[in-house]
């Protein structure tokens, strides 16, 4: 592995089917930069445990988050990728850190709020949730993590908590930078808020055609008639262009400013235009559901390579703080 190679992490939740949001928020970037970085990607088991979900459900949405991460292209010989629970560090370091992240930060948690919000009901996984994830970071000395717009401000609280660690210890921590691309700040759900799985509005990447084109078809319109011109900042048609290139996204946009549009149209268009991006990775996503053995190996290996790192970051803090006696 080139030492000059910057180390770039992120996690997803495993929390039901991974979808669009997921996919142009962060799966599709990490895919991308395999290549040319020192990628270190995780199954957020232990994020997702805040919800409280029932143990099959649980292991079943792990399973195929990594199904998911596979098929789509994410290789184990250039990546590090493993389910967060195998690397027990974590947890230590996050209790660690939860004396350096102060209340008042917690409090001001968006992610937090916003369920509480929806009725969740707090628990202190929940309200901890930064801190596990500034672990989750911190742990592996990660100078760039991809994430959708929704997470930034937790790598800031992840910024901040280091810091604050620093400040009393000397530089221990790397400072992790978010990694936000602009064309993909917000994927729309169906109903034009946000695509979250909290919002029912997703629409899954390797759901059945059925499923998919049930979703399509509710995408949120205005009722502007089939002859009056259309508006682009719309859900439909931010979708359409994800999946568009240059010369189609121009057509599109004509057919907006002229009358004769129909939405339906659009829609039936989209959802055969997902259906063609997916095909070769449904094909892939077929044949690893059923290699369970070999997935077992790769996230075995994927432990063991994290851990590694974790271990020695984890007995560095420790001694730092006077943990180890010398
Ligand atoms: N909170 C992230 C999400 O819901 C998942 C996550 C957990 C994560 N730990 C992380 C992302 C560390 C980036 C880095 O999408």
């Amino acid at each position: 592995m080139g030492k000059d190679k910057k180390r770039v992490l992120s996690g997803i939740q495993p929390s039901g089917h991974l979808h669009l949001g997921n996919y142009f928020g962060m799966m599709s970037k990490m895919i991308d930069y395999q290549a040319k970085n020192d990628l270190f990607c995780f199954v957020a088991d232990y994020h997702a445990l805040t919800a409280n979900p029932s143990p099959d459900v649980l292991s079943s949405n792990i399973y195929n988050a990594v199904c998911d991460f596979l098929a789509l292209g994410l290789s184990p010989d250039e990546t590090t990728f493993w389910v967060q629970s195998d690397v027990p560090e974590v947890t230590e370091l996050s209790w660690i850190l939860s004396s350096f992240a102060g209340v008042g930060l917690m409090d001001r948690s968006t992610t937090y709020k916003d369920k509480i919000a929806k009725g969740l009901k707090p628990n202190m996984g929940l309200y901890s949730y930064p801190i596990l994830m500034a672990a989750d970071i911190l742990l592996y000395n990660t100078n760039f993590v991809p994430v959708g717009k929704d997470q930034k401000q937790h790598i800031e609280m992840a910024r901040d908590i280091a810091n604050k660690f620093n400040a009393n210890y000397g530089e221990v921590f790397i400072l992790p930078e978010p990694d936000i691309v602009k064309e993909t700040q917000l994927i729309p759900g169906i109903d034009g808020q946000k695509m979250s799985k909290s919002y029912n509005n997703t629409i899954p990447i390797f759901g059945k055609d059925k499923e998919i084109r049930k979703k399509i078809m509710s995408i949120v319109t205005d009722n502007a008639s089939v002859n009056e011109l259309k508006d682009k900042d719309t859900p439909l048609f931010h979708l359409y262009c994800l999946f568009a290139d240059k010369k189609e996204r121009q057509t599109l946009s004509e057919k907006y400013d002229a009358p004769g549009l129909r939405y339906g149209d659009v829609k039936l268009e989209l959802f055969e235009k997902i259906m063609d991006y997916f095909a070769p990775y449904r094909k892939e996503r077929a044949m690893l559901q059923s290699k369970q053995n070999d997935i077992k190996d790769i996230l075995n290996l994927g432990a063991k390579k994290a851990r590694l790192i974790a271990g020695e970051v984890l007995d560095k803090v420790k001694s730092t703080i006077g943990l180890c006696l010398d």
